[in-house]
Order: structure tokens, then sequence, then C-alpha cells
């Protein structure tokens, strides 16, 4: 079901989202996130994510037309040329094709072990800023099979628009299990569902429960990829870009992996490093 509207101004309080992109930490505590492109906008609405509001210019609205219509929930469709949009939104784009989607709660890590087929297969990451390494991670694991993705309390969140965008609507196919954010004096912020643990504790707790928590750390001497065994119930661990794994969440892994490189490279991106070490779990479980 949807309504159309076509816009000559940002009046609409609906278009408010749209108006907001830059300030991402908003959008996340509305509990929205945005989705640009026609692809992904295809995709969002192919997918169980709630949808809030489509907007594109009129010569679009046939192309979407089916899949609007499929929705079970009330969209508002706003029609507007693609320079209206960059007024509004302060960005340049290359077809104007912009969505808002609800942020589905995180999912309770009880739920994500009990319902996840063995041998399971998780990533968690830890301290990771940067939204386009995070949505490209986000696409790695899903090409992977990987079952959820465990977000650390101080990485940022894979809804943001970026994020979204890098991870080509992936996004919308993996669940993920958001630790609640550490916020002033080190206390957890307080939001719906997020569980209250540090990753160091979740990965403990993943640990008695029989998951192998292997850390993808580039500075290890002798444990090599090759080397490691992912055929079990296992999660691995990504780092920030700057630092890597943290000591706390390092000392709470099983082991340490690293991709073996020439001394002149000190490590990859970790979006890169995620797809080398998923496809070796993927060829060793025999789904790659
Ligand atoms: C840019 S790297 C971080 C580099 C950081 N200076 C360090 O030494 O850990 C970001 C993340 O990608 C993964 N990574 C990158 N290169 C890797 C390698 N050669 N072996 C294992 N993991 C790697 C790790 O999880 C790392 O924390």
């Amino acid at each position: 079901m949807f309504h159309v509207e076509k816009i000559t101004s940002f009046d609409s309080p609906g278009l408010q989202p749209y108006a907001t992109m830059r300030r991402p930490l908003e959008q996340e505590r509305q509990g929205i996130f945005v989705a640009e492109g026609t692809k992904v906008v295809r995709r969002l609405l192919e997918s169980r994510f709630d949808v809030v509001s489509v907007v594109l210019p009129e010569k679009w609205l046939d192309e979407f037309r089916p899949l609007l219509e499929a929705r079970p929930e009330q969209i508002a469709v706003y029609l507007a040329e693609k320079k209206l949009l960059e007024t509004l939104t302060g960005f340049s784009m290359f077809q104007g094709v912009l969505a808002v989607g609800r942020i589905p709660p995180p999912c309770p890590l009880d739920e994500v072990l009990s319902k996840s087929p063995r041998p399971q297969l998780f990533v968690a990451v830890d301290e990771l800023a940067n939204a386009e390494n995070i949505g490209a991670l986000v696409r790695n694991c899903v090409a992977f099979g990987v079952q959820a993705l465990l977000v650390g309390e101080t990485s940022s969140s894979p809804f943001l628009r970026r994020a979204v965008r890098n991870s080509m609507g992936a996004i919308f196919h993996l669940p993920v299990v958001e630790l609640a954010k550490l916020g002033h004096r080190h206390q957890f912020t307080v939001k719906p569902h997020a569980v209250k643990l540090t990753l160091a504790e979740c990965l403990k707790q993943l640990r008695g429960r029989g998951v192998r928590c292997i850390a993808a750390h580039p500075r290890v001497e002798n444990k090599f990829l090759s080397r490691a065994d992912f055929s079990g119930d296992c999660c691995i661990v990504f780092g920030s870009e700057g630092d890597g794994i943290s000591p706390a969440v390092l000392a709470a892994c099983d082991e340490a992996v690293a991709i073996p490189m020439p001394p002149v490279v000190d490590s990859l991106n970790v979006g890169a490093a995620a797809a080398v070490f998923l496809y070796e779990a993927a060829r060793q479980r025999g789904t790659a």
C-alpha cells in the first residue's frame, strides 16, 4: 500500500529524515535508516524490513510500483526531481532514489544461538568505526553464510547510511546482535533489546556455549589462516582500522590467527581481511 505526493518544497514532516542525512546518530536514535540508490531501495522493498517512505523522481515510479503495491504497510511515496532532492539532502546524487526504513530490534543473543543451525558461524566487530568498512564486512558476511553479526559496544551501527549503501542491502539479510553502547562514565546506554554485555563478556558466553572465538589479528606469529580450523561452531572477531582488536577482546578469544603478509604491508583493510577469512571458513565447511 502506498500513497503518492508530488513535492515542490520540503514542508512535509515525513521528509524530515531526508533532511537529517548528515546527522546519522539522530536517525539511529529515532530507529530509522536511509537507503540510497535503485538497487538498495529495491532490495529494501523486497525485504521484511518496515519501510516508512520513498522519494524518487517521477520517471522511476512505474518501475517501483509492483514492489510498492506488494508491501503490507502504508508507505509515503514522495515524487521529486533529483535537483530538489539534492537541495533537501545536501548531497549530489546519481539516481535520486532514497527510502527510509525502520531499524529492527537487535536480536537477543540466546535466540541467535538457539535458532542458528550447526555448525554455527558468527562474526563480531570490535571498535570498528568506519561505516563503509562495516558495510563491506556485512556484504561479505551474507556472501559467506554468516548467521549473525555481533556489533561491539564501541563499534558503529551497520545501519548508518554509508554502511547500508556499502552493504548493497545485504544488511537486510543479516541478524544483528547489538551490544549496548557505553556512554558517559562507561554506563550502558539504555536501548531496548541491546545486549548489556561488553563484547569481551559476550565472547566468554559464546565460548561457554561451545562456540570457538577466533581473533583475526595481523600481529600473530606461527598461527596462519591456512592452519586454523573453522569446521565447528565459531565466531570470527575483527578489529578497528587503527588499533586492531583491543587487549580485553583479544584475551577473551580462544586463539588469534593471521593472514600472512610480507613485512612491507602491516595489515589489510578490514573488509578485505573479512572476505579472506570467511572464504576460508566457507571452504572448510564445503559451502564455498
Ligand atoms: C586495518 S586492520 C588493523 C591494523 C592494526 N594496526 C593492527 O595491527 O591490528 C583492521 C582489522 O582487519 C583484520 N586484519 C587485517 N589484516 C589482517 C591480517 N593480515 N590477518 C588477520 N587479520 C587482519 C583484523 O581484524 C584487524 O583488526
